[in-house]
């Protein structure tokens, strides 16, 4: 079976490569280093010491990605090429448009015209909007807040389109909750550019020394301490959906969407309770106003994708803290080697 693998130097990508080639499938990455290394699939190689191809290319470039189609043959594609950054989509909204969308049309095109129908879809827990209706299931109403859930939700309802105009399409919608932790070699992780916009890349940035404390966004929150709760799960237990949803796909046609989480809420004090106890660093902390565009709680009902995936999240927050850890502790600037 060979994969097209948009995205797939990226943090979620990447451990799903490894995923992929350890379970036997023929692996074809094309990534544009936008937001990424290439030293990342080097390693995802040493790590299953299994060959993948890559082409460095922009998923805007229609010729370029043709050929792509034109040089193989694909069972199926996971699409996680996009800009990810929710305060950078509201500063540039026109190039996340244009990248995210865009991007997935010309896929789209490709994909039909050499009969390609079977897709895994990035999409996010965003995509539920700003409601406190946690646990969150899949067939609740759906809103976006800022361009970059803008474009996940367009995505999906393009994805739902294409389905309905042509039945012999396979489409899981996988709506991701909160990823964190890294592989357990602690050789690939996420790598973000500068201050790290999200929870676990700062508390990790501060265990290391780089930043002097977090600040944590919001202590009168409606939760059991006042701070934002959320649905964090480790990027190998996402990265394993993707082989169950990719199964789902090349057996059955539909539409479907699908949360990936653990269920299981827990706050920002709970993350850096247990980032202390799993790698005995102290992280300081101070508690600041609430960050525009929280919400107090968000937490997947993961029951759908265990039903009808047979997957689970299997690995504890204990467990994502001390991966977390490994991965910035053996690799203090990322994948950039000082
Ligand atoms: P990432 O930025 O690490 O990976 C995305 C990859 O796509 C990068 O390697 C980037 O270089 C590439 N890319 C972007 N635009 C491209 C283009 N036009 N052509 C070719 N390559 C391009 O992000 P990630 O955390 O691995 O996320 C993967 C996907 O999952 C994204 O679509 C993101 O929106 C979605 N998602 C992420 C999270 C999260 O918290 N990390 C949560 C929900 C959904
Ligand atoms: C988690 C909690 C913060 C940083 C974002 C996107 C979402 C999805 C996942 C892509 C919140 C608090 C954070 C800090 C803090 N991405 N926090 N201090 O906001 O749940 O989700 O990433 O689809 O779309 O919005 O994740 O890690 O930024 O925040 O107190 O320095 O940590 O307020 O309660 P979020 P996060």
């Amino acid at each position: 079976m060979s994969i097209l693998i948009t995205g797939g130097a990226g943090y979620i990508g990447s451990h799903t490569c490894i995923e992929l080639l350890d379970s036997g499938y023929d692996v074809i990455v094309v990534d544009n280093f936008l937001n990424s290394k290439r030293e990342s699939l080097n390693r995802v190689q040493q790590i299953t010491d299994k060959k993948l191809t890559l082409y460095e290319l922009d998923l805007l470039n229609r010729e370029d990605l043709e050929n792509v189609f034109v040089e193989n043959t694909f069972d199926a594609v996971i699409h996680f090429a996009g800009l990810k950054s929710v305060g950078e989509s509201i500063q540039i909204p026109l190039r996340y448009y244009h990248n995210n969308i865009t991007g997935t049309l010309i896929l789209c095109e490709l994909m039909q015209k050499y009969n390609v129908r079977n897709i895994v879809f990035s999409s996010s827990a965003t995509v539920y909007g700003m409601t406190n209706m946690s646990p969150l299931t899949e067939d609740l109403p759906l809103s976006a807040n800022n361009p970059y859930g803008s474009t996940k939700l367009m995505i999906e309802q393009i994805l739902k389109d294409v389905f309905m105009a042509d039945n012999s399409w396979s489409i899981a919608l996988l709506r991701y909750f909160n990823p964190i932790g890294a592989h357990i070699s602690g050789r690939i992780g996420e790598d973000p550019n500068g201050i790290p916009n999200n929870l676990m890349p700062y508390i990790t940035q501060v265990a290391i020394g780089k930043r002097d404390k977090l600040s944590i966004f919001g202590s009168d929150y409606d939760t059991h301490d006042g701070t934002g709760v959320r649905d964090y799960i480790h990027v190998v237990d996402l990265a394993k959906g993707h082989l169950k949803a990719l199964e789902s796909v090349m057996n059955t046609t539909g539409v479907e969407a699908y949360n990936l989480g653990t269920g299981v809420g827990y706050s920002v004090l709970d993350v850096v309770d247990n980032f202390e106890k799993a790698t005995g660093k102290k992280i300081p902390y101070i508690l600041i106003d609430r960050r525009p565009g929280d919400v107090d709680a968000c937490y997947a009902d993961p029951t759908k994708a265990k039903k009808e995936l047979g997957w689970v999240a299997e690995m504890s927050l204990e467990d994502m803290c001390r991966d977390s850890w490994r991965w910035q502790l053996n690799n203090p600037n990322g994948y950039e080697e000082k």
